[in-house]
């Protein structure tokens, strides 16, 4: 498994991956940085030669980013290169049988997903993150650590929503939308922007 990013979020995802895969079987690619080793054991890819010769024995892929636009980045260039997003489920999780997760959304530790909940493409669902009944989450969104969904709440594609921040029932925010850390939100947003506060409030 190829973990797309080496920085802090990667290594998160790396922990997860060990509950199940080999570390023999886990590699990173990161051509940002001058990271080349992660815990002087696992190698970080450069290229896209090198990560095409990777995939030739495996092709799924993780996202080790939690930033919307860098996973959508991502996710096209792999899979430009034969990738195949897998999502990871952390064992530590606790999801509804009931609840409907995409395949290719990650469910990190300590994460709550109810029954009827729905979990969309290559959405991020952070450590500790609460998903309760009937909420939607749209596809490459991100659910940061901590964030409570309660129930109801749907969240359009490509929004964030900050760590500790709480989405009161059944408010709906639409696409494109950033919540901040600790934030409240009283009521349904429906226009794109930043929000931040408690009740969350519009900043830009
Ligand atoms: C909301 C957020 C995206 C704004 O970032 P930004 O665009 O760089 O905004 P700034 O830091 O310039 O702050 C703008 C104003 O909003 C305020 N503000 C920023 N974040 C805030 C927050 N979470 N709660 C309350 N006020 C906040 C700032 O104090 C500042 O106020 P001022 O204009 O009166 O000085 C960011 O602060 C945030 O909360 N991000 C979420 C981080 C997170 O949870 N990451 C998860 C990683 S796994």
């Amino acid at each position: 498994m190829l973990i797309a990013g080496a920085g802090g979020h990667a290594i998160e995802i790396l922990d997860i991956l060990l509950e199940e895969i080999p570390k023999e079987q886990i590699a990173f690619f990161d051509d940002i940085s001058d990271v080349q080793i992660i815990h002087n054991y696992f190698p970080v890819l450069k290229n896209e030669l090198e990560v095409r010769k990777w995939f030739a024995t495996y092709n799924g892929f993780s996202l080790g980013v939690g930033a919307v636009a860098s996973r959508k980045i991502l996710h096209q260039r792999l899979t430009s290169w034969g990738g195949k997003l897998v999502g990871v489920r952390s064992k530590t999780s606790v999801v509804s049988e009931f609840a409907v997760l995409d395949k290719t959304s990650d469910i990190c530790k300590q994460v709550f997903v109810s029954s009827l909940a729905e979990v969309g493409l290559a959405t991020l669902i952070n450590t500790g993150a609460k998903i309760h009944h009937h909420a939607v989450v749209g596809n490459f969104c991100e659910i940061s650590p901590g964030a409570t969904l309660l129930g109801g709440v749907s969240v359009g594609d490509e929004s964030a929503i900050g760590a500790g921040a709480i989405v009161l029932p059944k408010i709906s925010i639409c696409a494109h939308v950033i919540i901040g850390a600790g934030a409240i939100v009283t009521q349904s947003i429906a226009e794109s922007g930043t929000y931040v506060g408690n009740p969350a409030w519009r900043i830009r």
